[in-house]
């Protein structure tokens, strides 16, 4: 970040007091305008309800540019990671800035898959759980447990602590959604091998029994490890700014992600991908699509063509067209091309894309609107894609911690209000109210 020779004037037409406000340039993306003084020296707080003009923080991890349909980690296409790389290494890529050496690789590899036990006291927790509990909840419930376990000697200010405390975050995740799921079925939990992929071993986790093992294939694998990719980190959205909000005031890192997965699970977030599959069905055939989109179009009806719009992209969420590739790829190898919801996703997307509404509201599918269609052919239950999203979203939200963590100008958050409440008054007594 740079400061440049260029300053906005703000002026108070009022009083006549005016200040140079500094502009700042990133690398790449709009430049900033530099707001810390503004209460100092003029009395004022910015306003920016849903912070759709406000920059939180300075980051070098992930750039979006939403009106090209631009993203990419650490100056890295996501198209050319989707095609050439995978999960684990864009995960250390996200993590420590540049891409692995082979050692390096083979090294964190192993450090991955060699965390993925739970204590087994932390099984007992899951008991505790209702059967029909949620993942989601139980994931926030067991993840923030975890900070119990990891607390008394963690230093987060030593990088080696640090550096612990992601790996086992990024280790643990899928055992932890793998455990949810048994635990919803009323199976036993499967144990993590550690000579299996990130992905393979979810898969194995979930799917396997003790009676019987899971053959995983390699399309499955791939396809699984792909989508988590794309969802490793999409810089400052609402789940990660819960985890940089919550971690500001040096809280655990276990219960700062906990936070985020809590924020995650929003249907207007994460959630969208269990909404999604949710609407597919409500919808049923493909001539009830018209009906639905003359709902999305009624302010006056709260429904919402899940799975299509986001706050930043203003063109095709460029991971939505990578995960559609996949999707065709996943449902041609079981055999499912002609899956019905399918069919149905892609000729809402059509009628959806030649809407003059949707046109002029800049509305595009999203990184949700075909990834519950892959997770559901793989076997998973609607209820597991945001828990599917939470596992690989930690990679993001815990390197944006850890980012955090180590930049001098981080102080802990606290965002001002407009107060509109009553103004001072005087306490009544109850019988003279
Ligand atoms: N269907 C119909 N209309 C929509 C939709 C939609 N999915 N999304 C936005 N709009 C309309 C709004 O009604 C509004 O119209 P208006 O200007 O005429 O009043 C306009 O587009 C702008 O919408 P906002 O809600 O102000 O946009 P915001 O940036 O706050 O919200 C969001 C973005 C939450 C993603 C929204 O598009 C949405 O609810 N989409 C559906 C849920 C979804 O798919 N979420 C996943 C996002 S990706 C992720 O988090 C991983």
């Amino acid at each position: 970040m740079s400061a440049t020779t260029r300053t906005l004037t703000l002026t108070d037409n009022e009083t006549g007091k005016s200040m140079e406000l500094p502009v700042l340039s990133g690398t790449i993306g709009p430049d900033v305008v530099d707001v810390r003084k503004v209460y100092g020296e003029l009395g004022y707080f910015t306003y920016d309800p849903g912070y759709g003009s406000t920059g939180s923080c300075s980051s070098k991890i992930t750039y979006i540019d939403g009106e090209e349909g631009i993203l990419q980690y650490r100056g890295y296409p996501i198209q050319q990671l989707a095609e050439s790389s995978n999960f684990l290494e864009v995960a250390y890529l996200i993590l420590w800035g540049e891409l692995p050496t082979q050692a390096e690789y083979d090294k964190f590899q192993y450090s991955i898959s060699h965390h993925t036990l739970l204590n087994e006291q932390i099984i007992t927790f899951f008991r505790g759980f209702r059967r029909d509990s949620h993942p989601m909840a139980v994931m926030c419930g067991v993840v923030g447990a975890l900070s119990a376990f990891y607390h008394d000697h963690l230093d987060m200010s030593d990088p080696e602590d640090r550096r612990i405390a992601s790996y086992r975050l990024i280790s643990k995740m899928p055992t932890i959604a793998a455990h949810a799921y048994k635990y919803s079925q009323g199976q036993p939990f499967v144990y993590p091998k550690n000579d299996y992929g990130y992905t393979e071993n979810l898969l194995h986790m979930t799917f396997a029994t003790p009676c019987e093992d899971y053959k995983v294939t390699k399309v499955q694998a791939k396809a699984l490890d792909r989508l988590f990719l794309l969802h490793a980190d999409h810089e400052q959205n609402a789940s990660t700014s819960t985890v940089r909000l919550a971690g500001s005031s040096g809280a655990n890192p276990f219960a700062c992600i906990a936070a985020g997965i809590a924020s995650l699970w929003g249907p207007a977030h994460g959630g969208a991908n269990e909404a999604v599959l949710t609407m597919l069905n409500e919808i049923g055939t493909k001539d009830h699509i018209p009906e639905y989109i003359k709902r999305a179009k009624d302010h006056d009806d709260p429904f919402r063509l899940m799975g299509f719009g986001h706050r930043v992209y203003k063109n095709y969420d460029p991971r939505a067209k990578i995960i559609q590739e996949s999707c065709y790829e996943v449902l041609d190898e079981l055999g499912m091309h002609d899956d019905p919801l399918l069919q149905l996703a892609m000729e809402l997307e059509r009628i959806a894309l030649e809407d003059d509404y949707f046109i002029s509201h800049k509305l595009y599918p999203n990184v949700d609107f075909y990834s519950g269609i892959i997770y559901r052919a793989m076997g998973f239950p609607p209820s597991m894609f945001t828990a599917l999203f939470a596992t690989a979203r930690t990679v993001g939200w815990i390197a944006q911690w850890g980012e955090m963590l180590t930049d001098p100008e981080a102080r802990i958050g606290r965002p001002r209000q407009l107060f509109t409440g009553a103004a001072e008054r005087n306490y009544t007594p109850i019988d003279k109210r």
